[in-house]
């Protein structure tokens, strides 16, 4: 009777511990400990077992059910511990993974390239101001020292709201504003919209964008221009930047300048980029005129000034090397994402 006790423990301990899972471990139970199960068959025979033994070998059958029992029971412990494992696991997050980056804006490269100039004059000590879009003539031309009739009026291709109203052409009309101001010394960049009645193609738009610049003191000379222009010129362009000014005229300073740069792809060499010239031409620039000036009771002989203007498209194409202004108007977000 021991003997096949000991067995049947035996076969069911292991079958226990090579249960894979719950199912299994239910089905050896009901096999060993059920109402047809070994062990309770074993306890139904003990009608044969002699009287004086039955306690023994009921304590024996007990003792094996205990023990089947037991092992059950760890099992079952041990399926439970792993399910908690594999859910723990499962739900583990991995803070170590790269999250996902909420898309944010990006700056218009005009946005970037204006930027970078108003620092570059903030921090030579210029103040940076606006003036109007919509404009008296006056202030757009005749203040500028353009009468009417001048031909500089016609090939600014002028947008009339009224006769003597327009949209500025360009920013030069915010040194009327500034001077009338009445107070000196002025150091000024006036960056802003303007209009032209220009077809729209890869170098022109109805409507673009200038940075105009004003420096009215005493003692200015044009050598004050010069260094102010070409100090600009490396900041913005590299420290290798140098500059020409080539005589120009415009009818609100005199002598009057247009400043190139050497190409700051090539250097100078003349490459692709400059179509060969080895300058790249920025800006408009000369000595404010002494009409302009009389025309706001300054005193030229007590007050020069110098002033320059460029267009900020320009720039941004350049120092972007974009090859179509349209771009920079679309929107289009994929061009966008690139600076
Ligand atoms: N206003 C001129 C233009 O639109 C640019 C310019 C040239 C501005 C010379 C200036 C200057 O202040 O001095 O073409």
């Amino acid at each position: 009777m021991k003997d096949k006790l000991n067995k049947i423990v035996s076969e069911a301990l292991s079958q226990i511990d090579g249960s894979e899972h719950l199912e299994k471990l239910n089905e050896i139970k009901v096999a060993y400990l059920g109402k047809k199960g070994e062990l309770t068959q074993v306890l139904k025979s003990m009608k044969d077992v002699a009287a004086e033994d039955r306690p023994k070998v009921g304590q024996m059958v007990n003792e094996a059910r205990t023990s089947i029992e037991e092992r059950i029971e760890k099992k079952k412990k041990d399926f439970e511990k792993k399910v908690l494992e594999e859910k723990i696991k499962k739900e583990t997050i991995d803070v170590t993974l790269p999250g996902k980056a909420p898309v944010i804006g990006h700056k218009h490269p005009n946005q970037i390239a204006l930027e970078d100039v108003e620092d570059i004059f903030v921090g030579m000590g210029y103040q940076v101001v606006e003036g109007p879009e919509v404009e008296y003539d006056y202030y757009n031309f005749e203040a500028l020292n353009i009468p009417a009739n001048h031909p500089a009026k016609d090939e600014q291709d002028t947008f009339y709201i009224t006769s003597d109203i327009v949209l500025r052409t360009q920013t030069s009309s915010v040194q009327v504003h500034e001077m009338e101001k009445g107070k000196l010394p002025i150091r000024m960049i006036a960056p802003g919209r303007v209009f032209r009645s220009d077809e729209v193609d890869a170098t022109h738009s109805p409507s673009f964008n200038q940075i105009e610049g004003l420096v009215i003191d005493k003692n200015v000379t044009f050598a004050d221009l010069k260094g102010t222009l070409a100090e600009f010129a490396k900041k913005m362009f590299g420290e290798d930047t140098k500059v020409r000014f080539r005589p120009h005229h415009f009818p609100f300073t005199e002598p009057s300048a247009e400043m190139d740069v050497s190409c700051f792809k090539c250097g100078g060499k003349g490459c692709r980029f400059c179509k060969g010239e080895g300058w790249i031409e920025i800006l408009g620039c000369g000595m404010v005129h002494p009409r302009v000036l009389e025309m706001r009771d300054i005193d030229p002989d007590k007050y020069q000034g110098f002033a320059f203007g460029m267009g900020l498209e320009r720039i941004a194409l350049l120092k972007y090397e974009i090859d179509d202004m349209r771009l920079l108007y679309e929107n289009d977000i994929r061009f966008l994402e690139q600076f």
